[in-house]
């Protein structure tokens, strides 16, 4: 069969809807946008139409359909009974990603319900296809527009892709905003129950209804010989086509273990600010950390992109539960069959960066005196290109010569390659950012450490900021600057005045930073105090990031 493709970005185009709208009057398949990922519709009281739909997507029979409607008043349409509590939910969220289970009307054939006394309703917050909808005169049965298992369609060439052919139409309504599907809450129990996370949180739900129960197939994978409330979600879902394994704890957290444990050539999935320390792994990324509903928009893109690559496995970080996390969490877990690992390490790890003389140091001596573990970067490079062969053998590829067969570098020979040569420069960075963080998580994860500062220059730049828990630019104001590179390498004022202009500015180091320490206490003792004072606030404060996740 030939799929007609609609391009319709307006509910006034009566053409076009009502030629849309045909295709389900005569019991065709057509792929619909809404706001939260691509439906694939057929009248829902034709059970022939409905049949097709599992056809087309292999979907298992006792899976059942959502209903879509173009409003609330077609609830009674649909359903047997109605409680108060459903109008109140519509009013509060409809259009909308909910969907609720009620009591199905007699007009809703068994095969729409996977052989259920209830059904699945939802008004989409999409107006062409509300339009579409309210133009057939018939509730719409829409399972997402996937093949069976795959990642759902958020585009609609990602319905083109699996769906090509198999349909009758696809009316292309532009990118998902949403991005995850609708949030599934049943009310035929007391108190209603979760089905599925999705893209209406949790805690506006509860906001309405108060209590709201759970269910267990949110969260782990069901035995064989359980039978779970929402049929779908027993199904091996979202997957693409190489195996993922899904890793909990915050993002630092996440990331420490990945960048600890991915082997090169697999597949990682993380966020945007992880990007940059997988250089031999193939990335890709769902969005800032900080930013769910982005995450959620990009979830199924993503993992479908890993299907135009060979990796043969995938490692993906994982959101806390709160607000949209829970949706996107669910879908990676599921992704993952439930494959999870959970990289809660409970370590506090701060990276430390600034200009000469602004007394980073005061401020790692006092994080040593409380018990932390300190990676001075300078430092702890040269002593890495003695202990990993690795190591070695990337600077010698791309500077032969510099390394003596035992690991001593001519920093000189070095220094005088890389100076005054960007491309150089740059071939070098890339070789310690693609070892450093991987030898300092793994150093980490080693000795267990509870409390760990990263002290670099280039902090953010080698990715290394990201796998902190919080991070600091020290400054200080000129003059004490000056002052202290003076005292401490003996030089006059005026090369201590070329030395500071020749680094980074203060504002370079503070930008990138989560938090700034200004170090311009009047003696060494007070500087002392006022960090000890500065750094316990950080601690503080990473434990209650932790606990609200
Ligand atoms: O956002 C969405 O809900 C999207 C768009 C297209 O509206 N639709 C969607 O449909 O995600 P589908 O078929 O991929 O997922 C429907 C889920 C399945 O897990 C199914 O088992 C559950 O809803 N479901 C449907 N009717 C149910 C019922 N009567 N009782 C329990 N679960 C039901
Ligand atoms: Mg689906």
């Amino acid at each position: 069969m030939t799929t007609k493709w609609f391009q319709i970005t307006s509910p006034d185009d009566a053409a076009q809807i009502g030629e849309a709208a045909a295709i389900l009057r005569r019991g065709g398949l057509l792929a619909i946008p809404t706001e939260t990922v691509y439906g694939l519709g057929a009248d829902g009281l034709d059970e022939a139409a409905v049949a097709r739909i599992f056809a087309a997507k292999g979907r298992p029979q006792d899976n059942p359909l959502i209903l879509h409607v173009p409003s609330a008043d077609w609830l009674a349409r649909c359903c047997a009974e109605v409680p108060e509590t459903a109008y109140r939910l519509a009013a509060a969220f409809w259009p909308g990603p909910l969907t609720m289970i009620l009591k199905k009307a007699p007009a809703v054939p068994l095969r729409t319900t996977g052989g259920l006394d209830t059904v699945g309703v939802r008004c989409p917050d999409h107006a062409v296809t509300r339009a579409i909808i309210a133009a057939a005169g018939v509730p719409v049965a829409a399972p997402s527009a996937n093949l069976s298992g795959r990642p759902s369609c958020t585009t609609a060439e990602h319905v083109r892709a699996d769906m090509d052919g198999r349909i009758d139409g696809i009316v292309d309504g532009g990118a998902c905003r949403v991005g995850v599907e609708s949030t599934i809450i049943d009310l035929t129990v007391a108190p209603p129950r979760l089905l599925r996370p999705g893209g209406l949180p949790l805690e506006a739900l509860r906001r309405v209804l108060g209590e709201i129960a759970v269910d267990q197939a949110v969260t782990r994978q069901l035995a064989a010989e359980e039978k779970p409330r929402a049929p779908g979600m027993k199904y091996r879902h979202y997957a693409p086509r190489a195996p993922v394994t899904a890793v909990t704890g915050s993002p630092a957290e996440s990331g420490r273990w990945l960048r600890a444990h991915v082997p090169d050539g697999a597949g990682v999935l993380v966020y945007d600010e992880f990007a940059p320390l997988f250089p031999a792994q193939t990335v890709r990324t769902i969005g800032p950390a900080a930013d769910k509903a982005e995450q959620a928009r990009r979830v199924f893109d993503a993992l479908r992109a890993f299907d135009d690559t060979d990796v043969t496995e995938i490692y993906a970080q994982c959101p806390d539960s709160a607000g949209l996390g829970l949706a996107v969490g669910n879908r990676l877990k599921k992704a993952a069959g439930f494959h999870t690992i959970d990289a809660h390490d409970g370590a506090a790890v701060i990276g430390f960066t600034g200009g000469t003389g602004a007394g980073k140091t005061t401020l790692l001596r006092a994080f040593e005196a409380m018990g932390a573990r300190i990676f001075d970067c300078d430092a702890y490079y040269y002593e890495q290109l003695r202990a990993d062969e690795r190591l070695r053998g990337a600077i010698r590829a791309a500077f032969p010569g510099v390394l003596s067969a035992d690991g001593v570098l001519d920093r000189e020979k070095l220094g005088k390659l890389v100076f005054g040569d960007p491309e150089r420069l740059t071939a070098l960075d890339r070789i310690v950012f693609a070892h450093l963080p991987r030898a300092i998580a793994a150093e980490i994860e080693r000795t267990g450490a509870r409390l760990v500062g990263i002290d670099a220059v280039k902090l953010t730049e080698s990715g290394l900021g990201a796998l902190c828990d919080a991070t600091v630019a020290v400054t200080a104001p000129e003059a004490a600057r000056i002052a202290r590179i003076m005292a401490r390498d003996g030089i006059s004022e005026e090369r201590a005045r070329a030395r500071l202009r020749a680094q980074k500015s203060d504002e370079a180091f503070c930008e990138r930073c989560g938090s700034v320490f200004v170090n311009d206490a009047p003696d060494a003792a007070e500087a002392a105090r006022r960090s000890e004072r500065f750094l316990q606030r950080l601690l503080k404060q990473i434990e209650e990031e932790r606990n609200h996740g």
